[in-house]
């Protein structure tokens, strides 16, 4: 499908340079066991799912059925896909599922990607079983300053208050019958350590990154580089946002 800006190479840098180690998941694994109590037999509904690591995630955690939901071809063909990680083509706003046919849907990083919020909500109220929650797993304008790309390149920031915040995206969904259950601010660990975090980034695979002028990355880098020579221990840690809502 067109416009969405990821060709086969954007696609495998995206799963080389993006994607977080499952084992550096472990505080959203728990905060969505919490949030939805996922089990064999029900269905996630992932929408935007990129690369499927999520997807994968979500299966190996709660043994869930997916139904991954991705518009760019160049992302949906590197999807896990298997009798339970279906990959299909669709956008949010015209989700290809039946009525009611999912326990949860997981948005991650999408948000800001969605063109029509208002219809991708009202398409997740009709998949959605009744009562079953959208987790919603991005940055937010004024909640990023511990998001690493933030914390070491400080003008990626200009690029998270372009989007909506979450009162903003709370009001679009209450539109559609959803209310707001919980924000939680949780880590994820990206690299083992801070020199591997730098040693593994990707500028032109992080449109934050790619925003940034040449000084302004260097600045960064340079930053990152001497928090990570000041502790070689550091471990790379994140975080972000899970938005839950019903
Ligand atoms: C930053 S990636 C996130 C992928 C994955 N959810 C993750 O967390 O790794 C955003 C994804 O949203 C997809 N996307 C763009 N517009 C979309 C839309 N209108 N509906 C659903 N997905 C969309 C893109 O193709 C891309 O794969």
């Amino acid at each position: 499908m067109a416009g969405t800006g990821y060709d086969r190479q954007a696609a495998e840098d995206y799963r080389a340079a993006r994607e977080v180690p499952r084992d550096g998941l472990d505080a959203w694994r728990a905060a969505v066991a919490e949030a939805v109590p996922l089990a064999p037999g029900m269905t996630l509904l992932d929408v935007g799912a990129g690369t499927g690591a999520f997807a994968d995630a979500f299966h190996a955690w709660f043994g869930v059925t997916v139904l991954a939901v991705e518009p760019a071809e160049a992302m949906r063909a590197l999807i896990p896909a298997s009798a339970a990680i279906h990959a299909l083509d669709g956008r949010a706003e015209a989700l290809p599922v039946p009525d009611g046919c999912a326990d949860a849907a997981w948005l991650g990083s999408v948000l800001h990607h969605i063109g029509d919020l208002a219809a991708a909500a009202r398409e997740l109220r009709r998949a959605l079983k009744p009562g079953a929650p959208v987790l919603i797993r991005n940055a937010f304008p004024g909640r990023c300053d511990r998001d690493l790309r933030v914390r070491f390149f400080p003008e990626t920031a200009r690029t998270i208050d372009g989007y909506l915040g979450v009162d903003q995206v709370c009001a679009v969904f209450a539109e559609a019958g959803f209310a707001r259950v919980g924000l939680h601010s949780l880590p994820q660990q990206s690299a083992p350590t801070l020199r591997a975090f730098a040693d593994g980034l990707r500028r032109d695979a992080d449109s934050k990154l790619r925003a940034l002028d040449d000084d302004a990355y260097a600045r960064g880098l340079a930053r990152l580089r001497a928090a990570a020579d000041a502790d070689p221990e550091e471990p790379a840690v994140s975080w972000m946002d899970l938005l839950v809502l019903a």
